[in-house]
């Protein structure tokens, strides 16, 4: 069929045609907006799964949401701004930059007297970690107030400009919706501002809504930056689709153009990708381009099946494995033996025949390049579902 119009949609954070199984995850986020813009405070909220579940799409989906009303948002991605490209300022750079432009967008000389206070502390937070660069709002801002986001204590300089920032943006009957992504990457001081923030919005009924994603580690490391996170966030586990919202996926979209499935062959395609919504879009893509005609049939679907799988293995496992050094895929190929249930250090030790202490360095590359994540102390397992079956299916180097 039609490669151009293939509504599937395989890759990271790349909204599907539809976002299915997620309705009660939405709803809670629009009564939150609802709740906030009323005068109400409502509980920030972390997204926690593995790889490939569909994380990302979720928080951009509460990130449309927001925007649709008129709300200020900010979504980051934690970790990556500690890159030189982003000037080594980690999450206080990324949050300053992701304000600029809805900032800029709102800045005029009628604003109001909180938005102009708002845009000062913007730029004292600009200041705090870039020197170099400024921003020009084109607005006078000599007397309303607000600035001091600059103290360099990364607490105090976030609740600062969150606070104003949110205030500014109520003023247009909104809030502030910051929403961090790959949470767990953070440094334990940025996770523990961002759960001081939250914190505060809560006590002080800011018009702030605050929602986190990350891997399945997340809720823990958020709990050593903050004893009180455990009873802060709603924690919310994004897991694979259930059997009917994995019909959905699939079907909804060939739906839309016209295009029917036979039950056989969802069927095969939903057993076959275990209902993860990556391996849903991927499979889905390779059985339309595989099917003639309007109709997508069992044959299409296993061909689209094994390509499927090829495509996978290709791309989602191959470049992680790559990415692996050769003392790494050993460790990793230790680990797999378990599946994808997770290994205890001591146990892929052992399996070595090594010390646990002598593999602290490959674990914790390994943790650094996102390949395996700590489900609990002394434990590995793989951030990626179908990680072990993969390795296994890999020639030993
Ligand atoms: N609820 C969903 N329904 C259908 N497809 C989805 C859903 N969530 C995610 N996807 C698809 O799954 C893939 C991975 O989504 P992503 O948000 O990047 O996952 P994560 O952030 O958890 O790694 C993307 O191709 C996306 O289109
Ligand atoms: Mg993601």
């Amino acid at each position: 069929m039609d490669a151009v119009a293939n509504p599937y949609a395989p890759g990271a954070g790349r909204t599907p045609a539809a976002l299915v199984g997620r309705d009660r995850q939405r709803e809670a986020w629009r009564v939150g907006l609802d709740r906030v813009e009323r005068g109400r405070t409502a509980q920030p909220v972390v997204l926690y799964g593995l790889r490939g579940v569909g994380k990302t799409v979720l928080l951009s989906s509460f990130r449309t949401a927001a925007a649709q009303r008129g709300w200020v948002v900010a979504q980051v991605e934690a970790g990556a701004g500690s890159g030189p490209a982003a000037g080594g300022a980690g999450l206080r750079g990324a949050v300053g930059e992701a304000l600029h432009a809805p900032l800029v967008d709102r800045a005029r000389p009628s604003a109001g007297r909180r938005l102009l206070a708002a845009l000062r502390t913007a730029l004292s937070f600009k200041a705090s970690y870039d020197t170099a660069g400024t921003w020009n709002f084109g607005v006078d801002l000599g007397e309303v107030g607000g600035g001091g986001a600059d103290t360099g204590v990364l607490e105090a300089d976030l609740a600062k400009l969150v606070r104003d920032v949110a205030a500014g943006a109520a003023e247009d009957g909104g809030g502030l919706a910051l929403l961090v992504d790959e949470a767990q990457d953070a440094t334990p001081a940025e996770l523990a501002a961002l759960c001081a923030v939250a914190h505060a919005a809560g006590q002080q009924d800011w018009p702030v809504l605050v929602a986190l994603a990350g891997l399945p580690s997340l809720p823990r490391v958020l709990a050593e930056a903050k004893s009180y996170a455990e009873r802060l966030f709603v924690y919310e586990r994004i897991e694979q689709l259930t059997p009917d919202a994995a019909v959905e996926a699939l079907v909804a979209p060939a739906v839309a153009e016209g295009v029917h499935w036979t039950d056989g062959a969802v069927e095969l395609v939903v057993a076959a990708t275990g209902g993860y919504p990556y391996f849903l879009q991927q499979f889905g893509q390779e059985c339309w381009n595989e099917a003639q005609g309007d109709t997508i049939a069992h044959a299409d679907a296993r061909v689209g099946a094994a390509r499927g799988r090829a495509a996978l293995d290709d791309g989602f496992f191959r470049s992680r494995w790559d990415r692996a050094t050769g003392a790494e895929q050993a460790y990793l190929r230790a680990m797999a033996a378990d599946g994808d249930a997770g290994t205890p250090s001591g146990e892929v030790a052992a399996r070595l025949g090594r010390k646990v202490a002598s593999l602290g360095p490959a674990r914790a590359s390994l943790i650094a390049k996102g390949l395996v994540y700590a489900p609990e102390h002394g434990v590995v397992a793989f951030t990626v579902p179908g990680m072990a079956d993969f390795i296994e299916r890999q020639p030993a180097g």
